[in-house]
């Protein structure tokens, strides 16, 4: 089947979600990300790869970390980066956003990072630009956001290198998540032979199962003996109507908590995407404790967005 995000030579072209991403395309990126993290202790944290191009963030929903560290690695690849405000453009006054990204196209932009609140609008761009542009998806709705799922999957394999002896937890809100399913889908094509979703049945996709994980409703049940523990946010802005009986009731049963934490292998890391709601899923002793990997999650974030604006530079039409 033609996927969108590969040219004819397999190359990667756009990316839009890890779902349908060869296995080889997961390792490239990786292994790449790995070359650039040495980069940022150099005197001169910058390499000449995307010197003369044009990266262009659009960010139609909030951001601190994707936005700040697509930024961060732009500029260290060299490139010239344009961040769009959308607040303050002319979407208010009911431009499209391919007539807003054409405009961008004509001032000579070369690579897209776009965040939507809706599923598909990256997709939909990469269907309508020129072949020498390249999109990438920040995040669109619930759908997918394939550089986090990336840097988290490069996060393990920093911590846990044998992939195909971990097991894995995702606890929360996998219902509204976007990191879940591309982190899910990363797990399971790099070989990660166990993945757990923890989740009230109101929180949880139907059918999730056939994402190829062990579904558990109980904390106890599902942290014993994984290596990751991964955090997710209760995303109330995606919920339609109560879906919890309350945050504290929710952090009673859900939030991971020294004790809870315990039940886990003992050298299991704690991983969170951000932003975080202390004491809704994750208490602060956790957060901030020994087994939390969640700032090295960020700054690995850079390489792994280094490397995947490199890779598609690098590939031809
Ligand atoms: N993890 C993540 O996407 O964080 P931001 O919303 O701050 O970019």
């Amino acid at each position: 089947m033609n996927n969108p995000q590969l040219n004819q030579d397999g190359q990667l072209k756009h990316l839009l979600s890890i779902e349908g991403l060869p296995k080889a395309i997961l390792k490239q990126i990786l292994d790449t990300a790995e070359s650039f993290v040495g980069v940022a202790e150099r005197e001169v944290k910058k390499v000449p790869l995307l010197r003369g191009k044009t990266v262009c963030n659009i960010f139609f929903e909030n951001s601190t970390r994707t936005r700040t560290t697509f930024e961060i690695a732009a500029k260290r690849l060299s490139a010239d980066v344009l961040n769009l405000n959308v607040g303050t453009s002319s979407q208010a006054k009911g431009e499209s956003i391919l007539d807003t990204v054409n405009n961008l196209i004509a001032m000579h932009a070369d690579m897209f990072v776009v965040r939507h609140s809706q599923s598909g609008a990256a997709h939909f761009i990469a269907q309508h630009v020129a072949p020498h542009i390249h999109v990438i998806n920040a995040g669109d709705g619930r759908h997918s956001h394939p550089t986090q799922g990336l840097l988290d999957v490069f996060t393990i394999r920093r911590y846990k290198p044998d992939m195909h002896n971990l097991r894995v937890a995702l606890v929360g809100d996998v219902l509204h998540s976007r990191v879940a399913r591309s982190e899910i889908h990363a797990l399971t094509t790099l070989g990660v032979p166990e993945i757990r979703v923890i989740a009230p049945k109101t929180l949880l996709p139907v059918q999730v199962e056939k994402l190829g994980v062990q579904v558990y409703h109980d904390m106890h049940e599902g942290l014993k003996g994984v290596d990751v523990v991964m955090m997710l946010r209760l995303q109330n802005e995606r919920m339609n109507g109560a879906l919890l009986p309350s945050a504290q009731e929710y952090f009673k049963t859900y939030g991971l908590t020294q004790e809870k934490l315990a039940l886990a292998h003992p050298d299991a890391i704690v991983m969170h995407p951000g932003p975080m709601n202390r004491g809704v899923e994750i208490d602060s002793a956790v957060a901030d404790g020994s087994q939390s990997v969640i700032l090295p999650q960020v700054t690995y974030g850079i390489a792994v967005r280094m490397a995947v604006m490199a890779i598609l530079a690098g590939s031809t039409i």
